[in-house]
């Protein structure tokens, strides 16, 4: 197998850490991320955050008087929409609208709908975070963020190498493989290996670290916790595939039952341990409906 240009993983590696053109993790996610991480996020915090950024507070009063959540009253004010829409739900937006805007920015490609693209990974952030309500997971860590950028090694492959990117995905196509294959063939790295190295540049948490770089093989890590957090991670992209909640971004061909991740979750929690995957998503049909949702307010 010869790759383009001969390029070893290390050259991807360095284009990460050195590109300029590469995107950087948008200032308020970083700080949502590290307040929530550190502590438990309040409003105080969270407010001039949001109050800073004046397109993202209209978003958020915008999603607060939607439909979605069937107000009779105009809100008005910011401190109002977070009781409305809850302190959990605002990080989301606003980790998701800072991040799609920013990382988003500048970027075409007529073979990629970048929308899609987003689509997808807020609705797997969406699914991550109802699998663990679900399983009754108590954790800090933001679990939806690991849903939103599971996918994001796949904009730095298209920005180090945009041609490429798109030969990766005409492949897959082709071939009928799996974006990972598609991407070892034509670049000898995958989407998970460059999402890793964007999250060591980024310097975010080694649960979003694992979430990213393992989505597609959660069996390597060797940290229990961090290897639960992989595997959730792929069940969430799994449940999005199965259920059309890839908006045409991904086709993954694996099936869900033989994934590891699906038998990780079921060995580490009883209630899976006897439930197969179809009637799991079965049994959570009405919030995968939800999501689609949410995923078109935040879109529009
Ligand atoms: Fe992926
Ligand atoms: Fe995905």
């Amino acid at each position: 197998m010869v790759v383009r240009g001969n390029r070893s993983p290390e050259y991807y590696r360095e284009q990460v850490f050195s590109l300029t053109n590469l995107p950087t993790l948008p200032i308020i996610a970083t700080e949502i991320l590290r307040s929530s991480h550190e502590d438990n996020l309040s409003v105080n915090q969270l407010l001039p955050i949001i109050e800073k950024d004046p397109p993202l507070a209209m978003k958020v009063l915008k999603i607060a008087n939607s439909a979605y959540y069937g107000l009779k009253r105009d809100v008005k004010s910011l401190r109002h929409a977070i009781i409305v829409i809850g302190m959990r739900e605002l990080s989301n937006v606003a980790i998701s609208f800072s991040v799609i805007k920013d990382l988003s920015h500048d970027i075409g490609g007529y073979h990629i709908s970048w929308k899609q693209f987003w689509k997808h990974s807020v609705a797997c952030g969406y699914v991550a975070q109802l699998i663990v309500d679900e399983l009754g997971i108590s954790t800090r860590s933001n679990i939806y963020t690991f849903g939103l950028l599971h996918d994001i090694g796949k904009l730095a492959l298209y920005r180090i190498d945009p041609e490429g990117y798109i030969e990766a995905l005409e492949f897959e196509k082709y071939n009928k493989c799996s974006s990972c294959d598609a991407e070892k063939e034509i670049f000898g790295v995958t989407h998970s290996d460059v999402g890793w190295w964007m999250a060591e540049k980024w310097k975010i948490s080694e649960e979003i670290k694992s979430a990213v770089g393992y989505h597609h093989h959660p069996e390597k890590v060797s940290d229990n916790e961090l290897k639960m957090y992989a595997a959730l991670t792929q069940v969430a992209d799994l449940v999005c595939n199965f259920r059309s909640l890839n908006f045409g971004s991904e086709c993954d061909f694996s099936i869900p039952v033989e994934a590891a991740g699906w038998k990780i979750l079921q060995q580490e929690y009883e209630s899976l341990d006897k439930v197969d995957f179809e009637s799991f998503v079965s049994g959570i049909e009405d919030e995968l409906k939800t999501i689609k949702e949410m995923v078109g307010l935040l879109q529009t």
